[in-house]
């Protein structure tokens, strides 16, 4: 039960989507933690208090007063009990009256009183969700530190690319789970202030003409989440990433955006020399097109196109050239046979202290998904295997073999 005892505020809104909310209850409450509900009048036309009373096991709030008695509700006090609030579905109004602070109802004074963490999760018509002002709001709220769950996918997001439709209640339990754990996970396992640690993250982009190029399915997921479990311990982050949909959001990382392997290779041999630790997960294009031709390639129906590719640097075995004995260098290895085998031959040929082997063997592991799961293949032969985790899970048994064993030196 890893929401053991966690104090959940769960809104509910005026949105068909409410009906989801009753199963949300019932896994939160599965789940192990206590659930609060905060119902708008709006949410009530959709489902009944009555239904979501007996999954949570209290009663439903939605007034003001709690009857004619003038026993008065206190969201200030729910401000407080909360570990996080949870507003799911979250309304197009809803959210417009988080931004401006419209207190009209029980929900939206709960917000403002809240102390803990505050997630949402928006659900609407797909032409009301794409309106400059939902999307506007939604900004605002990222900028107001509200976490907003992405319908597009499954995923925190800050890129707006959701349909408008709730996420479902696994993947909300899932994400909120993720974030205890996340949240949990730091002090309990040293902290890295002053380390400088250069992080590559996502694909390379190689362009064939103007409008076209060469790229891979990765979506940077796996490199962000170490550039935020790595500034969350206090090291000064250095993220080079390719072109993902995703943004760094903590104040220790200075994001540097590249579109090809060979910027991705001039800024990582310009930074490395000043850090103390590079972790390349970046899935970097091995070749580019040898020209890049300067208009659209036109079609043409009679012949074969050949594109010839020629190698791009190798940004590993580079920084492990130039590594000095007191860096740590530590590279990702995506093995479809002899995975070990062939993770071990490329530590050794591209210097690394450490190499992290992707499995793609289990369903749920690799390119695009949330989770993953690896086995770490220390410089001297050690290896440790871990489960199906998230990828901030995976993030921090990286940081914790990386700098907190001393298994490579
Ligand atoms: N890598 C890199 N620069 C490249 C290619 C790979 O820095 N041009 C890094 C990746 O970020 C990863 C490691 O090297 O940490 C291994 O990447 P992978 O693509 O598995 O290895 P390759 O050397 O490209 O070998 P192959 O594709 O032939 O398996």
């Amino acid at each position: 039960m890893s929401l053991k005892g966690k104090h959940i505020v769960l809104g509910i809104t005026g949105s068909i989507a409410a009906y989801k909310s009753a199963m949300l209850t019932r896994l939160l409450v599965k789940q192990g933690a206590e659930v609060q509900i905060v119902i708008t009048p709006a949410g009530k036309e959709f489902i009944t208090p009555v239904t979501l009373s007996a999954l949570s096991g209290k009663p439903v709030i939605s007034e003001f007063f709690a009857t004619g008695d003038g026993t008065w509700h206190s969201h200030v006090d729910l401000g407080l009990w909360a570990d996080l609030m949870i507003i799911a579905p979250a309304t197009a109004s809803t959210l417009g009256k988080m931004v401006s602070g419209i207190a009209d109802n029980m929900l939206i004074t709960t917000y403002l009183s809240m102390k803990a963490p505050v997630f949402a999760a928006p659900a609407m018509d797909l032409d009301m969700f794409k309106h400059v002002t939902t999307q506007r709001n939604i900004q605002r709220l990222i900028d107001d530190g509200v976490h907003i769950i992405d319908p597009g996918t499954g995923e925190l997001a800050s890129h707006l690319e959701g349909k408008g439709r709730m996420e479902e209640p696994e993947n909300i339990v899932a994400i909120i789970e993720d974030f205890f754990n996340k949240d949990t996970a730091a002090p309990q396992a040293g902290n890295l202030e002053k380390k400088k640690i250069l992080i590559t993250a996502g694909p390379t982009f190689e362009r064939i003409d103007p409008v076209r190029f060469i790229g891979n399915f990765s979506s940077g997921k796996m490199g962000y989440a170490l550039a935020e479990q790595c500034a969350s311990r206090g090291a000064d982050v250095k993220l080079i990433t390719g072109p993902v949909n995703l943004i760094a959001s903590h104040k220790n990382i200075e994001t540097i955006t590249v579109e090809s392997a060979e910027e991705m290779y001039e800024a990582s041999i310009n930074i490395f020399p000043q850090m103390d630790a590079a972790i390349l997960s970046a899935a970097v294009a091995d070749y580019r097109p040898l020209h890049k031709e300067d208009k659209k390639i036109k079609r043409s129906d009679s012949d074969n196109l050949t594109i010839e590719l020629t190698p791009n640097p190798d940004i590993a075995a580079s920084l492990g050239k130039i590594k000095k004995s007191d860096q740590i260098l530590v590279g990702f290895a995506l093995e479809t046979n002899n995975e070990e085998a062939n993770a071990v031959k490329k530590l050794e040929k591209k210097n690394l202290d450490y190499i992290v082997l992707n499995s793609l063997q289990d369903v749920g592991a690799g390119f695009g998904k949330d989770t993953n799961k690896v086995t770490i293949i220390a410089r001297n032969g050690e290896k440790i295997s871990f489960g199906l985790k998230s990828k901030t899970e995976v993030a921090v048994d990286i940081i914790n073999t990386v700098f907190f064993t001393n298994k490579n030196k």
